[in-house]
């Protein structure tokens, strides 16, 4: 039997965080490229660089059959029209799903099908739950006022490609609207910013 450090945690959903395990910080500046408004993006950088998200993760074992999971916190906040947002990723091993918890705050999570290029923007609330199929590139956003707090849960071997993204990027955006976040082509969005 396992330690019971490795079969219990705990965490707490005001800060994010997870007793014993470490925790990942991404601010603005590591979020080049992310958000599609680039005048907007430069413009905030120098205001600043403040924290965006950050990931505390527990992974217990490596190999077949084990899950990792994380607690992810994204701040509110806008860059321009889009909100903050994790830099989301496929999974290396792609055919690894996940599993979302909405713990505080209001959030919408982005999935792309890599095979179909179809996009979701899905809830992502307290007493919600997202389920990511595999093949699906995932970014979380973060709409409401309060901190967003979540915790996943992936298989061990899953992996994170952050490169696939980074290179293409996501086909659509969230963005704010008449107050409300709505879906839209990144393309689209990028034109009528006149940056392209
Ligand atoms: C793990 C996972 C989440 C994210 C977290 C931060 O597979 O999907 O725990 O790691 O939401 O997002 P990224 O990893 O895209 O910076
Ligand atoms: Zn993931």
């Amino acid at each position: 039997m396992k330690r019971m450090e490795e079969l219990l945690s705990r965490f707490n959903p005001d800060t994010g965080t997870i007793d014993g395990a470490p925790t990942v910080t991404r601010r603005l500046s590591d979020l080049r490229n992310c958000f599609a408004d680039e005048r907007a993006y430069e413009a905030a950088l120098q205001q600043g660089n403040p924290i965006i998200y950050t990931v505390a993760s527990v992974e217990p074992a490596a190999g077949d059959g084990q899950l990792h999971y994380c607690i992810g916190m994204i701040m509110p906040g806008r860059v321009g029209d889009e909100y903050y947002l994790t830099k989301g990723h496929l999974h290396e091993w792609r055919p690894a799903a996940e599993f979302y918890i909405g713990l505080r705050g209001k959030g919408m999570m982005l999935l792309e099908d890599i095979n179909s290029g179809e996009s979701r923007m899905l809830d992502l609330v307290a007493n919600s739950a997202v389920y990511v199929p595999g093949f699906t590139a995932h970014r979380t956003v973060n709409v409401g006022a309060v901190p967003l707090v979540y915790l996943g849960v992936y298989p061990a071997a899953a992996g994170h490609d952050y490169r696939t993204i980074a290179e293409k990027n996501f086909r659509k955006v969230i963005v704010m609207r008449n107050d409300r976040p709505v879906l839209m082509e990144r393309e689209e969005f990028v034109r009528g910013l006149g940056l392209i």
